[in-house]
């Protein structure tokens, strides 16, 4: 190389750029960065200000121009283009690299020129020229630097002195190296095919880069070349070539060893830490082990020098063997990145280090050892964990999501099956934020009200709900942005449910109970023993039920089904009835209600389960009658009680005299109580009786499905809840008697439409127009042919309550009537089969004459009369009968005759709502 040109070429360059200097521009500020890092021209390009443009680098060749920068370029020219890793691009150059202009192997310059395009094809470029500048003269007689791409080895040329008088001399026979053309020069390689002997001016075909300085010869090569060898020293792959560089001139013979090995890897991972591992004595690199001697290790992080690594909790360690340098995962100057890799959420930490090794050994005094390694862990997942902060005593669910690196994002987020995006999600009363910590992760907080309506809500155990959140969080990690799901579950149990506690009271011929918290019903249901006790059930079983706001009001009556008798005495009862408070889907009974009292009844008759018949049999009549001389039909089953009025039976059907029959699906057992009458013994005929002629047939009905086991009557004596129904009757014309029961078996039915053929199901919603007729049936059940049934009181109201107002009658005394507000037509009933005695049938259309919309039930009252006269009671006359014949007959004996049905509710809607 010519050392003469130096100066005029470098002046020459200059003038170059100034020349071109209209065309090419200054770099915007703040766009590069560059330095000179130990022999290494350095330069960062700040990835922000290249706003995601495209960008190329060109190398100025001071005598040709620009040349563009690839890999194949920069591996044997010296140069290296990656990215820190903030993602910033960082171009690196050995001074010792093509096209650097190199002043006495101590000031260097480098050129670069920066394109910039929106476009990929760096169309519209703008170019930027970056000059950069290196000074470096505390060369070692051997330096290697083993970069990313390339190894390059440096020497002195100057060879070692021999002290003697003859060293002059020698000196001067040998050649002057640095003014031998290189071309002269030849290398010769030794690797396991064997020798290798090129022209230096063919090295660049094979990727290297051979050439002289003024005063040092070097070599550079790529990794894994042809004439390149992998040894193992350490544990750690080398990447090796052995060379020698000679200089043949007649009889002199100049060989200068050009080996150089560079570690391939050497790292190595825990879950907290990397660890990169690099010889401290490479065999092929110091020949005479015994000599060597290790001067300085310093390690540095993006290519600067850490002078203490103990700051940054790095740890450099070095032994006979090894060199180590140890960086906690995290650790300050690397960066970690977060990723997603096969669909797991995990980070990545990155660090650009190097290592400078000095040693001397006999061979070459000084040999300075660079190695510069980006390192990236694997990716290490790192699930992303939700923590449950839930307050229940404020009823709100706080959720925390984390930890996460800054440049992670959450971008949607999913409560109960329900998208939100961020801003819907604050819309909807959602709390989102973030919340960072010291050491720079951050999570996300998420705060939902327990009574928000994508909660999910559970009924549990006795009083507690379950309330669930379900989220689903979509975060966009890392600077790819890539979207990843994560969701959670989180739930809490509260005791928020208060069960409802009933009170219960009774008059003289009903239980009551009066039971709060009917909101809920929900998440509980009324039971009578294994029955559900709805509306329906209640009507069908005689009870009355009326709620306002708040509470649930049941009245039962004594003798209706359900009412158990825990105590029964002669007049005397001691009644209880249960209703259950069930969980609807577990049917688990969380609370019984109960009533219980004690009546004191003149009269009843109570047909047992198991058989057994009581009777508290009332008999007024004139004159009194011995009530100790009342019998069955079997004249020893006499009273186990009695006083002046009254007998008290308790009998078995299978005795007394009882006898038995069926009646559709009922068996009825009938007795009968009769007097024994006292014969006065006279002289003549004929026999006077003091006694009126006077018994009372005694009826149990049972439902024959349940009376099938008839066996189980033994079985089960002390059952007290009466499954049949009874009844006393009297047998005689007196007018004087009691027939005792409660109500008439009565049920009513509301058809759709006049021909009275087909019904609406009972707890059908029931939709009429204003201008159409209700029409009602009501029906008496289980009495003879003989009787016959009359509405006799009929209104609407707007509820069940037997006693709401306003109320609007229909009907008095068993006539219509034209009110102002409804008006009703009896309708005529003929048999059919359906309709077996039309007697025990009534029909009713009832209209409304405004046309308000509301919800109406129809109430009536009714009694039964006896065309026969077989059954005591009221005459018939028909259903609408002159008021002064009805107040005669409709004695108060008749409110012993009575029955009440309800129909409705009945929704008086205008619309086409059917
Ligand atoms: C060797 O260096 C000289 C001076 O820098 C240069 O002109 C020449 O092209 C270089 N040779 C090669 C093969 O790089
Ligand atoms: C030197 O350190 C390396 C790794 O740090 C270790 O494997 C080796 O055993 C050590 N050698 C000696 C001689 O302590
Ligand atoms: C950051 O700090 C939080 C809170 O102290 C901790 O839970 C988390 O594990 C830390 N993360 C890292 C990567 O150190
Ligand atoms: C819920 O029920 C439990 C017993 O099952 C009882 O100890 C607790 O006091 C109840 N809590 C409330 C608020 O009613
Ligand atoms: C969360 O949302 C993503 C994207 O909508 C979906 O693929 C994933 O199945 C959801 N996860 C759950 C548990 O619903
Ligand atoms: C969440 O936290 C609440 C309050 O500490 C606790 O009652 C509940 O059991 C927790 N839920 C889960 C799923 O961990
Ligand atoms: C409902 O009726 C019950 C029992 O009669 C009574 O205690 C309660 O105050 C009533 N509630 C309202 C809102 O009227």
């Amino acid at each position: 190389m010519e050392a003469v040109g130096y100066s005029l070429c470098r002046i020459w360059m200059l003038f170059l750029l100034f020349c071109v200097g209209q065309e090419r521009q200054m770099s915007p500020p703040g766009l590069v960065q560059s330095s000179c890092r130990s022999r290494i021209f350095w330069m960062k390009l700040n990835k922000l200000l290249l706003q995601g443009k495209f960008f190329q680098l060109e190398i100025n060749d001071p005598y040709a121009g620009p040349v563009l920068l690839d890999d194949r370029l920069a591996s044997r020219c010296g140069y290296i283009l990656s990215e820190d890793v903030w993602g910033n691009p960082v171009f690196r150059a050995s001074v010792l690299s093509c096209y650097v202009v190199n002043e006495a192997d101590e000031l260097f310059s480098l050129t670069v020129n920066i394109k910039v395009s929106s476009f990929a094809s760096m169309r519209a470029a703008v170019t930027y020229t970056y000059p950069m500048y290196c000074s470096y003269s505390s060369w070692a007689s051997r330096e290697i630097v083993c970069e990313e791409n390339y190894m390059e080895v440096s020497v002195k040329t100057d060879v070692p002195a021999v002290s003697n008088d003859y060293t002059v001399a020698w000196m001067s026979a040998l050649p002057e190296t640095q003014n031998v053309a290189y071309q002269v020069w030849q290398l010769m390689f030794v690797s396991p095919s064997g020798r290798k002997r090129i022209l230096v001016s063919d090295a660049a075909k094979l990727g290297y880069s051979f050439n002289n300085t003024l005063s040092r010869v070097y070599l550079r090569a790529p990794y894994h070349s042809n004439e390149s060898e992998i040894s193992v020293v350490g544990g750690v792959d080398m990447n090796m070539i052995t060379s020698t560089s000679m200089y043949r001139q007649r009889w002199l013979l100049l060989l200068i060893d050009m080996t150089v090995s560079c570690p391939l890897d050497g790292t190595s991972f825990t879950d907290t830490t990397l660890t990169w591992t690099v010889p401290s004595i490479i065999p092929t690199l110091v020949l005479q082990e015994s000599t060597f001697l290790s001067k300085t290790i310093l390690m540095g992080v993006d290519g600067l020098h850490i002078v203490n690594p103990d700051k940054n909790n790095y740890l450099l360690e070095h032994n006979k063997t090894h060199i180590a340098v140890t960086i906690p995962i995290g650790a300050e100057g690397g960066k970690l990145k977060s990723s997603v890799s096969g669909g797991v959420y995990g980070i990545i930490y990155s660090i650009d280090l190097f290592l400078e090794h000095t040693w001397t050994d006999a061979d070459w005094q000084t040999t300075k050892y660079t190695v510069i390694k980006s390192i990236t862990t694997p990716f290490m997942p790192q699930i992303p964990t939700v923590i449950n902060n839930t307050l229940p005593e404020e009823k709100i669910f706080n959720v925390a999501f984390g930890h996460f690196l800054p440049d992670v994002s959450l971008v949607a987020i999913t409560i109960g099956n329900v998208p939100f995006t961020l801003r819907e999600a604050q819309h909807q009363g959602y709390k989102i934020y973030e919340t960072p910590f010291s050491n720079g992760t951050k999570e996300f907080i998420l705060e939902v009200s327990f009574d928000d309506p994508y909660v999910l809500k559970e009924y549990v155990n006795r009083n507690e709900t379950k309330y669930t959140l379900l989220v689903n969080y979509t975060i966009s990690v890392g600077p790819e942005m890539i979207p990843y799901y994560h969701s959670a579950e989180v739930e809490c149990m509260i005791a928020d449910i208060e069960i409802p506690e009933a009170v219960g009271y009774c008059d003289e011929e009903n239980l009551y109970l009066i039971i709060p918290g009917f909101g809920l019903h929900q998440y509980w249901n009324l039971y009578l023993g294994t029955k559900l006790l709805n509306r329906h059930t209640a009507h069908t079983n005689g009870y009355l039920t009326a709620t306002n706001a708040t509470h649930l009001i049941l009245q039962i009556p004594l003798f209706a089904v359900g009412v158990i008798y825990e105590e029964v005495s002669f007049q005397k009862i001691k009644a209880r009835f249960d209703v259950a408070l069930r969980k609807v889907r577990t049917m688990e009974t969380l609370q019984t209600f109960s009533v219980s009292c004690n009546f004191n009844s003149p009269a009843f008759i109570l047909c047992y389960p198991d058989g057994t018949v009581i009777i508290s049999a009332q008999m007024k009549t004139v004159p009194g009658i011995d009530m100790s001389r009342t019998q069955l039909r079997d004249s020893s089953c006499k009273p186990k009680e009695y006083n002046k009025e009254h007998a008290f039976f308790k009998f078995h059907v299978t005795t007394c005299g009882t006898s038995v029959r069926f009646e559709g699906d009922h068996i009825v057992y009938e007795n009968e109580i009769s007097y024994e009458k006292e014969i006065l013994p006279g002289q003549s005929q004929p026999t006077i009786t003091r006694d009126p002629d006077y018994s009372l047939t005694v009826l149990c009905y049972y439902r024959t499905k349940e009376t099938v086991m008839l066996g189980a009557f033994i079985s089960k004596p002390s059952a007290s809840h009466p499954s049949g129904s009874g009844t006393i009757v009297p047998r005689s014309n007196s007018a004087v008697h009691r027939r005792i029961r409660q109500a008439l078996n009565v049920v009513s039915r509301v058809s759709k439409s006049a021909s009275f053929v087909d019904f609406y199901e009972p707890n059908v919603a029931i939709l009429k127009r204003p201008t159409e007729s209700v029409f009602l049936e009501v029906e008496l059940k289980d009495e003879s042919p003989d009787a016959e049934l009359y509405l006799d009181n009929c209104w609407v109201t707007g509820s069940l309550d037997f006693n709401s107002t306003p109320r609007w009658n229909i009907t008095v005394d068993g006539c219509e009537i034209n009110g102002s507000e409804y008006v009703a037509e009896f309708c005529s009933v003929a048999a059919s089969s359906r309709v077996r005695h039309p007697s025990h049938f009534k029909r009713l259309a009832v209209r409304t004459l405004t046309h308000r919309l509301k919800q109406v039930y129809v109430h009536c009252s009714v009694v039964v009369c006896s065309a026969a006269n077989t059954l005591p009671g009221i005459p018939c006359r028909g259903q609408c009968s002159p008021s002064t014949e009805r107040n005669a007959f409709l004695g108060h004996n008749s409110a012993h005759f009575h029955g009440y049905v309800l129909a409705g509710p009945v929704w008086i809607v205008e619309s086409d709502l059917r």
